[in-house]
């Protein structure tokens, strides 16, 4: 509603619970309308940029559809296509793209750039990702849960593997803002960044939430609702394959694991993607060649089974950034 025109989505720290769910409950009237073919063009005339210093499918893709459909053009800018980053300041190019763009989408490296981008732009500017957090990628991971669980209070959901990423981060602010029962399970030098425990565990004070930090895999996935995994190397750190391989292999979300939470029928099995389930990419058969692995942190088995949401959780990604997008810059939202 209007209380949201206007306003950055930089981290899921800015919003209540109540906008939140504001946001997925716009999301599926969207994602309706999409369906039906019935047009919802609330961002009519509007131009919007899309910049990235790493590169991208489903945010770049969902940003883009989403700007047509809401009736705007988006522009693609990659970090090699303009000055950005090279020649000329966050602070200046945020000055120019706001004189030019009605909206601003970034993704890449610092959340300083973000932040710089949203002090110095005049308009809207939505994070696609950085090295902090990651957070539309939360909205569509909890629109996921919802049209499967049919709520997410009290959803046991377990994220397991690297928590100290900006996926960690996100979805333990994400999951605990709406009254979860959030576990994550990784070993202890990957457990989340404490500032994001303590705000964590501040915010379930209010929500219910239940939030466990944990290396042990038993306690964490015990009565399991919700598995959900990440890379074990994001993008930037592609350096610590070895490491992170050595570290996180006990993590990998199998077949064994699932029948760990003893709900093995139900568990969901979710993961934003690009994921390593198998290693037929590029990237992949370069670690199958050097460290002999056939999976990563999540068997292939598993990904291919019926407890997997994740073409539909990526799917959700559109429909969720296009009700952040509507709901913080466009004219109405029904
Ligand atoms: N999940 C996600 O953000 O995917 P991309 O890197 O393809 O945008
Ligand atoms: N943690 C991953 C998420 C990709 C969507 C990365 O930053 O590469």
């Amino acid at each position: 509603t209007e209380q949201l025109t206007g306003k950055h989505f930089l981290t899921l720290k800015d919003f209540t619970a109540d906008e939140i769910h504001y946001l997925l409950d716009l999301a599926a009237d969207l994602k309706a309308k999409k369906k039906s073919g019935t047009p919802h063009h609330y961002m009519k005339g509007q131009n919007i940029a899309l910049l990235f210093e790493k590169p991208s499918t489903r945010t770049r893709c969902a940003f883009t559809v989403a700007c047509i459909d809401l009736g705007a053009h988006p522009e693609y800018l990659g970090k090699n296509d303009i000055q950005f980053g090279k020649k000329e300041s966050v602070r200046d190019t945020a000055i120019v793209l706001g004189r030019m763009f009605d909206g601003i989408q970034f993704r890449g490296f610092d959340q300083e750039t973000v932040n710089g981008l949203a002090e110095n732009s005049g308009v809207p500017v939505w994070n696609g990702l950085t090295n902090e957090f990651h957070p539309t990628q939360i909205l569509a991971d909890l629109l996921t849960i919802k049209e499967h669980i049919g709520h997410l209070k009290g959803v046991k959901f377990v994220y397991v593997g690297d928590g100290r990423n900006n996926m960690g981060n996100s979805l333990l602010i994400g999951c605990a803002k709406v009254g979860m029962d959030v576990r994550i399970c990784s070993p202890e030098v990957l457990f989340p960044d404490e500032d994001v425990v303590r705000y964590a565990e501040e915010v379930a004070k209010d929500s219910g939430a239940n939030i466990t930090i944990t290396s042990d895999i038993d306690e964490a996935v015990s009565g399991a609702e919700v598995i959900y995994t990440d890379v074990w190397v994001s993008m930037g750190e592609e350096d610590k394959f070895k490491e992170r391989i050595d570290l996180l292999y006990p993590y990998q979300v199998n077949k064994a694991m699932l029948e760990k939470t003893g709900n093995q029928d139900n568990v969901m099995f979710l993961h934003c993607l690009p994921s390593f389930h198998d290693l037929e990419t590029e990237v992949g058969r370069d670690i199958h060649e050097k460290f002999g692995l056939k999976e990563m942190e999540v068997t292939d088995e598993v990904f291919q089974s019926k407890n997997s949401f994740v073409f539909d959780e990526a799917e959700n990604r559109l429909h969720t950034i296009k009700a952040v997008m509507a709901a913080t810059n466009g004219n109405e939202t029904s």
